[in-house]
């Protein structure tokens, strides 16, 4: 598939909820690699449409994780359409897709730098100019907040432009015991803080879960997860509430009212 030209993979249609006329763009990003970017973005567009958004999704990653991800048994297993779209000029060409469309939310899954890490670093820059939220999932571990010396630097570049742009850390991979996730909270903010950068931390956080990682191999979203033990059936749940408690924030975060009457479990998450 050629990258350069997106290709519309499978349009699957929700209710909206949300009365829009143009779609709220949502960039994940982080330079680095294996903090849950893909994840992230997959798990939270599906909390998104179980609360009755209509939601897309870009695989804006050239390594198309996402894309691979819903292709593991048939395109059906992700309740939203995923786009290829690995574009260093996303920012102009996507709003003249989806633009004029109902979609309330689009997801952009950014792509981790390394090989080919100058247009992976312009493809996140496209998909941050953008954004009306940026996402960026961290995992509690000291290497991986020293490594977020690129993206600050982006953010700080953009922001002059759009100084009302929200950047949302959410610590991911929160490990059960210890107080990593405290530290990593804190840490967080002093590493990416800076004038000009509107940073939030996110309440909200996704614990370590193996149920999260295995649901890739059913090719479904952790929602649609259906492990037979028991215990891992739990697992799934606590994921899931983990997940809604997170779209509610970025809601928050966006100054997004949800109708409770439309989105029940939203609300209550
Ligand atoms: N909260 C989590 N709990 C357990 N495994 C996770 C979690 N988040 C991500 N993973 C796993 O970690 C690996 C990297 O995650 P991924 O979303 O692909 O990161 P990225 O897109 O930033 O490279 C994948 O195997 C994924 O299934
Ligand atoms: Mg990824």
């Amino acid at each position: 598939m050629n990258t350069n030209e997106p290709d519309l993979i499978l349009p699957v249609f929700s209710m909206s909820c949300y009365d829009r006329t143009m779609p709220i763009y949502i960039a994940v990003v982080n330079q680095k690699g294996g903090v849950g970017k893909t994840s992230t973005c997959v798990n939270l567009g599906a909390a998104l449409v179980r609360q009755g958004f209509s939601v897309m999704a870009v695989d804006a990653d050239h390594q198309k994780s996402m894309t691979d991800w819903m292709l593991i048994r048939d395109p059906s297993g992700f309740p939203f359409p995923v786009m290829e779209m690995s574009h260093p000029q996303l920012h102009r060409k996507l709003p003249e897709i989806v633009g004029g469309s109902s979609y309330d939310f689009v997801l952009v899954d950014c792509p981790p730098g390394g090989e080919g890490k100058e247009k992976a670093e312009s493809v996140s820059r496209s998909a941050v100019m953008l954004a009306d939220i940026v996402l960026v999932p961290l995992k509690p571990e000291p290497l991986d907040f020293m490594a977020t010396g690129q993206l600050k630097s982006l953010l700080r570049d953009i922001s002059v432009f759009k100084p009302d742009m929200v950047t949302a850390v959410v610590i991911n991979c929160r490990e059960t015991v210890g107080n990593m996730s405290d530290e990593a909270r804190d840490s967080a903010a002093d590493y990416l803080v800076e004038d000009g950068i509107n940073l939030k931390v996110l309440k909200a956080e996704i614990y370590k879960r193996v149920v999260i990682a295995k649901s890739v191999i059913d090719g479904v979203t952790v929602f649609d997860f259906k492990p037979k033990p028991k215990y891992a059936r739990e697992s799934v749940q606590k994921a899931i509430e983990e997940y809604l408690a997170l779209a509610k924030e970025v809601l928050e975060c966006l100054n997004l009212q949800v109708p409770s009457e439309v989105c029940p479990d939203l609300v209550e998450a």
